[in-house]
């Protein structure tokens, strides 16, 4: 249960710190980086319709062998890399619509600042000793790997690429030492992973013992140099998962520090689940820092049974599709073909099956017919409803419990499940539109009925925007705007804004161009021309 209330008296307002990783900017953003960025922000867009004050982090990992070598393929500094990096990234969340609070970025001073006082703190605390790593490296992982865990022919076990051997004077985190706690705190706390199957990997993984850890690099030129010894840097992940305390200002500003940490939810892609499960709530018991709530891995993306990587190119630019569909269409796509934390397979029939289904036909077509009428037979304005029938009462009900049924879901990030409650109640919406057949009510002279039945379906219609927002918000944004509504959406509250009946009659709607158009499959391979 992620839920946090403040069970303060007379306020029920809690607060809500979710992360996604920090991105390697060693090349543009693809479908994986805005799979959690996207799943961040609708969770974020939920907590906010709920009343938390949530604080939604993302940003960039910068350092490093792996941002080093692409810097020089490319015939750049690194400082030069990141910068123009770092912009196609705010760029593509911007399209995106994404609505983090805070963009972290690990050459930040702010972050550097703390990595050096988190580093002087483990030490202090006995924590790290120097000695000597020797074994092999996966730059594009940036993973240490021992022999006895590569693959055939030096292959490194994650990415399957050639790794390369180490063997310098490094400095050691005593990650050993925290194998029982760990132990004991995953069995005092078994949704601190979810889904539960990564939980049982991560157990498995502890259970068969911890070896210290090396935590810096020896003349790593781009990297922050360790503040015990400055020929040496620390290693990048270390560094890039500081981030998720130096942002709220660990160690420089408790009173923020202590708002928001710890974080409710870090939202993770199942390859990066260890070093988040495993390494990263050992540093924070070594600091004395209370431990994250959850951490959670979705699965990947994958084109024709393969995970999508820039080596095997065979990348989909999101952007391509931001540019041509806008955003609502990736985002609802990547939330509900695939239950999150599971994989799924991207391919363009798939995506244009999906969304013509159920935003153009479904919902979009929900919309157009229901102005239509209004726009005929209630001269546009939002009509007056009458005396209930008893199908109003059941379409109502279904609305009505709608909110509470997607919770649960919500709460264990099951954005597919959520969905699809509430498509189900879309259907039944059109169902209950074709039943009571307004068009055949006006002709017959029952306008009181046809009034009463516009209104009902104009009603879900608000509903159903305000609970879509946090998946789709520029086209609920829309919706709210056609059917007349005219305060801001991101007002809104599951608390208040799902009542049913605060559509005031009398309104005047504003059917403008389809919501959400058809496409077709040529469009998206138009796009991949193109580009
Ligand atoms: N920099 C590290 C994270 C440090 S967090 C303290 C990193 N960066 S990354 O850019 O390589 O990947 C970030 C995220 O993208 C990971 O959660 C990863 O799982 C996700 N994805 C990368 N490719 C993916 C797919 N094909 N599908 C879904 N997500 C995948 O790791």
């Amino acid at each position: 249960m992620i839920g946090f209330l403040k069970k303060k008296k007379g306020i029920k307002m809690g607060k809500f710190y979710l992360t996604t990783p920090v991105y390697y900017v060693n090349d543009a953003p693809h479908i994986g980086h805005a799979y959690t960025t996207v799943a961040a922000d609708t969770l974020s867009r939920y907590r906010r319709l709920l009343g938390d004050n949530v604080f939604f982090l993302t940003g960039t990992d910068e350092h490093g062998s792996k941002i080093l070598q692409a810097a020089r393929e490319k015939g750049l500094s690194p400082g030069q890399l990141v910068d123009r990096m770092v912009q196609r990234f705010k760029k593509l969340w911007d399209k995106l619509l994404i609505s983090y609070s805070d963009f972290i970025r690990t050459t930040q001073q702010r972050h550097v600042r703390v990595v050096e006082n988190v580093i002087l703190k483990l030490y202090e605390k006995g924590d790290i000793y120097k000695g000597t790593y020797s074994g092999w490296y996966c730059v594009p992982c940036e993973s240490f790997w021992l022999e006895s865990q590569l693959l055939e022919g030096r292959l490194c076990p994650e990415c399957k690429r050639e790794v390369t051997r180490v063997e310098e004077e490094s400095y050691f985190f005593r990650l050993s030492r925290y194998q029982k706690p760990l132990l004991d705190y995953y069995s005092k706390h078994p949704d601190f992973v979810l889904p539960p199957s990564r939980m049982n990997e991560v157990v498995e993984f502890v259970k068969r013992g911890l070896k210290d850890l090396s935590i810096t690099r020896l003349n790593l030129e781009w990297g922050i140099p360790c503040p015990l010894d400055k020929s040496h840097s620390i290693y990048v992940w270390i560094d890039a998962l500081i981030n998720y305390i130096s942002a709220l200002g660990y160690s420089q500003d408790d009173v923020r520090f202590s708002t928001f940490w710890p974080a409710d939810v870090h939202l993770v892609g199942k390859d990066i689940l260890r070093f988040h499960a495993i390494i990263w709530p050992a540093l924070l018991m070594s600091l004395g820092v209370e431990l994250p709530r959850m951490v959670f891995a979705h699965g990947w993306w994958m084109v024709k049974g393969e995970k999508m990587s820039k080596s095997k190119k065979n990348v989909i630019d999101p952007e391509w599709i931001v540019d041509r569909f806008g955003p609502d269409y990736l985002r609802y796509f990547l939330l509900r073909e695939v239950p999150f934390g599971e994989d799924g397979n991207f391919s363009p029939s798939l995506f244009v099956k999906r969304v013509n289904s159920d935003l153009a036909n479904d919902l979009g077509n929900l919309l157009n017919r229901t102005l239509s009428l209004v726009v005929r037979y209630c001269g546009g304005k939002v009509p007056s409803p009458a005396k209930d029938f008893p199908e109003d009462g059941r379409v109502r009900e279904k609305v009505k419990n709608l909110a509470s049924q997607i919770k649960p879901f919500m709460e264990k990030l099951s954005f597919s499940q959520a969905l699809s409650c509430i498509w189900e109640v879309i259907g039944e919406t059109n169902l209950y539109l074709d039943r009571c057949a307004p068009w055949r009510l006006a002709k017959e002279g029952k306008n009181e009925r046809m009034q009463t039945v516009l209104y009902n379906v104009l009603e879900t219609l608000r509903i159903f925007s305000i609970l879509l927002f946090p998946f789709i918000p520029s086209g609920a944004r829309k919706i709210w705007n056609q059917i007349g509504m005219k305060d801001e959406i991101e007002s809104q509250t599951i608390k208040d804004g799902v009542e049913w009946g605060k559509l005031p009659p009398g309104i005047e709607t504003r059917k403008g161009e389809p919501v959400f158009p058809r496409i077709k499959k040529e469009d998206f391979y138009e796009t991949e021309r193109k580009s």
